[in-house]
């Protein structure tokens, strides 16, 4: 068996492909599913977040597995193979697992060290486990992966500071319009992102904040966590009327078609107020085509980029502080992996003895006859289960710590040479 990833993020592709691929959590059991009908996929899980799409398989075959993922996505983008492959990234084994590592410590995010992704990867790891993508293997590197990133940030000091794609996009509004304390700001969408948006806002100074949501309580949720400071809430119909009044709007939902356009926005944005657009949603919120309206500014989250290399610099001694220890995590995983390959042959040894235990045990008890009771005969099993455990416990120890992936397949084969086991049958 074999690991691999392949994927694409926001350092292979750009927002406009990325969104294609965007695999929104109601489709991913069906997207889990597909993959896994595909003849050389044995197990498969999905990270899709605005930063990336990252398609983790367990394949007998790397060359087979890959295509069929390739496959798998230029079905569901619709991009085509030769479209999407320059996008692509594929890594094998130690690299997938190292992958996953960084991406879970935030060190592969467009904002270093950002929090949330986390909570991304723990959800793609319940996901795939509960639609059955994700069995042994995706398991063990999922949890491994989840330590790593939990121990980064609290034993290195990456997480400090709350940094969040919504941070960034704050601090490009404060960049691009200075005075925001007395900007007139909309927030379409009352999720997670929201809020820290919300929170980055107040610390700006920002007092003038409508939150408009499909679900109004969600959104009088959102708004009582600030209850300090007079934000305003509005049903997401009645969106337009209030951008109207707006100088700056963020859109931060999960909706997978625009909800801003050149067609709903030109007819009620006034020449003489301009407004700008920070969306930091994928699939985008925004579409491309407000662009073409004179008074209008619209930034999605690729524009954060600028924003975020001041915040990297400032981090990149913290991530390699963060690194090490990924290395630890790593050579945790591959020491079970390592350790996995012997299952097969000790579950077979231990069988075959454990089978010959309780054959001899029963001719001896049934030649004894009536003479032993109850008692004596529990003594007599203890007895042979006590001679076999000691027996098979140092071979055991010696082929599970085995570093040695030659010298540990060649012990493999000498024990199942000797014995004589049928390794395929167990
Ligand atoms: N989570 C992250 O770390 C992160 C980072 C960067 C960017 N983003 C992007 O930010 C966006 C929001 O993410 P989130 O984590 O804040 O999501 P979330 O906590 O699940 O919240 C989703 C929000 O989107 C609204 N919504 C869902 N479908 C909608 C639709 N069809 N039309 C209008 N509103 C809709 C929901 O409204 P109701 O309350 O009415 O359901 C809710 O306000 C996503 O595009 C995501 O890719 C997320």
């Amino acid at each position: 068996m074999h690991i691999a990833v392949v994927g694409l993020s926001h350092k292979t592709a750009s927002v406009e492909v990325r969104e294609k691929l965007s695999i929104p959590e109601p489709q991913l059991e069906n997207a889990i599913a597909e993959l896994t009908s595909y003849p050389h996929i044995q197990e498969a899980a999905i990270l899709s977040t605005c930063n990336r799409l990252e398609i983790y398989i367990v394949t007998e075959s790397t060359e087979q597995g890959i295509w069929e993922v390739i496959q798998f996505l230029a079905e569901h983008s619709q991009l085509g193979s030769p479209i999407l492959r320059p996008h692509l990234f594929i890594l094998l084994h130690h690299d997938a697992v190292m992958h996953l590592m960084r991406v879970a410590a935030g060190l592969d995010s467009l904002v270093l060290g950002e929090g949330q992704i986390l909570a991304q990867v723990k959800t793609s790891h319940k996901l795939g486990q509960q639609y059955k993508g994700i069995k042994t293997i995706l398991n063990r590197l999922f949890k491994q992966a989840i330590t790593a990133g939990k121990r980064v940030r609290t034993e290195t000091s990456i997480g400090t500071g709350a940094v969040s794609i919504s941070s960034a996009a704050v601090e490009l509004a404060y960049m691009k319009m200075e005075n925001i304390s007395t900007c007139k700001i909309t927030i379409l969408g009352a999720g997670k992102m929201s809020r820290l948006l919300v929170q980055h806002l107040v610390s700006k100074g920002a007092g003038r904040i409508c939150i408009l949501n499909r679900s109004l309580r969600r959104a009088e949720d959102l708004a009582k966590l600030f209850s300090e400071h007079p934000i305003q809430v509005r049903p997401l119909a009645e969106m337009l009327p209030v951008i109207t009044e707006s100088d700056i709007v963020f859109t931060s939902t999960s909706a997978t078609e625009p909800i801003l356009e050149r067609g709903n926005l030109e007819p009620i944005v006034c020449s003489n107020r301009g407004l700008m657009l920070f969306d930091i949603s994928v699939p985008r919120n925004v579409h491309s085509n407000v662009n073409e309206l004179e008074h209008i500014k619209a930034f999605n989250v690729d524009d954060l980029k600028a924003v975020v290399a001041q915040n990297h610099e400032s981090r990149r001694k913290m991530a390699q502080e963060a690194e090490g220890l990924l290395e630890e995590e790593v050579d945790a995983f591959d020491m079970w992996w390592r350790a996995l390959e012997t299952v097969s042959t000790i579950s077979c040894l231990r069988h075959k003895i454990e089978t010959i235990r309780e054959q001899e045990l029963e001719k001896a008890l049934s030649r004894l006859g009536s003479e032993f009771g109850d008692k004596q005969q529990e003594v007599i099993e203890a007895l042979t289960k006590g001679i076999v455990n000691k027996i098979l416990h140092d071979p055991m120890v010696q082929l599970r710590g085995q570093q040695d992936v030659d010298a540990r397949r060649s012990c493999m084969q000498a024990l199942q040479m000797l014995f004589n086991l049928d390794v395929e049958t167990v």
